[in-house]
């Protein structure tokens, strides 16, 4: 009871980077932890192709499961609060390896997770994203929607162990650059590599009601507590995927930079908002969470207020 409690009192007061240096830290799956990288000849779990699926009631489920996901938007205005579609971040319609693909997620929940502080259900991972990444509200654990979505994802997993971190899991790690980030050269790598679609202002592009380049801030992009407002995590999805069709081109630094940079302007805010109050919400929710800007001063302004 006593080392308990000494346990616990310790793990509130270690700082991020100490998190960070302590593996067994990292396994309250607060952030993913890192995958095991590809070995020299292996392959990437490979996903049954549409055509093989049944003409039957699971074959159903699985084709709504995937309309879904790459059109959450207009499939389930009810649930999804921006412009966002779950294929945005979950590239090749979750199948692509790192890339956060739904293959090496389904085989690992339930797990616990620090970030709600109970064991999750794959459903409740899924509620997670709709919530923050999604700005929305959820869908019920049983609803139509989420059976769909949760057996397109374990049609994706065929023949994956359980249980057991696949390369190609989440994205692999950038390492944080010895000096730091830069805001100021992030926006000279977003100019560069990243403007053409997204916008000179992050705000997309849309053809009639629908991005075609999602948004990367703004009142339609992802919340104030989705994963990929930390830095260290958008950093990691930038490097393996952007700029499109052009991954791992950009250095460690110019992931790192951009990243911040994106991360450096207003979006929705975080739902869990503390009494009204950046400054609650950030000791709360964000203190502990990975590299993050939510609460800091930005050329003379605290980000975390939100949008309209
Ligand atoms: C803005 C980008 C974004 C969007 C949109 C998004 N997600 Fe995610 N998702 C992430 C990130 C980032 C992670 C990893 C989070 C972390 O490390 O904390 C993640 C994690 C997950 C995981 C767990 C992955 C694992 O390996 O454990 C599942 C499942 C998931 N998302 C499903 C969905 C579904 C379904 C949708 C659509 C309803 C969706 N996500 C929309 C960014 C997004
Ligand atoms: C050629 C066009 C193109 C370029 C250039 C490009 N992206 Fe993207 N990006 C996309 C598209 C399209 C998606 C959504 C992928 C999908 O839905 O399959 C996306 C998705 C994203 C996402 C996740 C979704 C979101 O809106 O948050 C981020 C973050 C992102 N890009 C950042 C960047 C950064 C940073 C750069 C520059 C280093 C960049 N992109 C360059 C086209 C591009």
């Amino acid at each position: 009871m006593k080392k308990l409690l000494v346990a616990s009192l310790a793990a509130a007061f270690i700082s991020p980077v100490a998190l960070a240096d302590n593996p067994i830290k990292m396994e309250d799956q607060s952030q993913l932890k890192q995958a095991p990288a590809i070995a020299h000849g292996e392959e990437y779990h490979k996903p049954p192709s549409e055509k093989d699926l049944p003409d039957n009631a699971f074959g159903d489920m699985v084709r709504k499961g995937h309309a879904i996901f790459v059109d959450t938007k207009n499939q389930l205005p009810e649930y999804v609060g921006n412009g966002m579609n779950c294929v945005n971040c979950h590239m090749d319609q979750g199948r692509l390896a790192n890339a956060a693909p739904m293959w090496g997620a389904y085989p690992m929940y339930p797990a616990y997770r620090s970030k709600n502080n109970k064991v999750n259900t794959f459903a409740e991972r899924i509620q997670g994203c709709f919530q923050f990444s999604m700005d929305g509200q959820p869908p019920a654990a049983d609803s139509d929607a989420m059976t769909a979505l949760i057996t397109y994802s374990y049609w994706l997993a065929t023949g994956a162990p359980t249980g057991k971190s696949l390369p190609g899991r989440a994205y692999p790690d950038v390492p944080k650059p010895e000096g730091g980030y830069s805001i100021e050269n992030g926006a000279k790598v977003y100019a560069e590599n990243c403007s053409f679609c997204h916008g000179a202002d992050g705000m997309g592009q849309k053809v009639g009601d629908n991005y075609v380049f999602p948004p990367l801030w703004g009142k339609d992009s992802f919340n104030w507590g989705a994963g990929m407002h930390r830095i260290n995590t958008a950093a990691t999805f930038i490097k393996a995927n952007m700029p499109l069709g052009k991954g791992n081109t950009l250095t460690d630094q110019e992931a790192w930079d951009v990243a911040a940079f994106m991360n450096s302007h207003e979006r929705p805010q975080d739902p869990r908002l503390v009494e009204g109050s950046v400054e609650k919400t950030k000791e709360k929710y964000h203190a502990n969470d990975g590299v993050n800007l939510y609460g800091v001063e930005v050329n003379g302004k605290i980000l975390g207020q939100g949008t309209e």
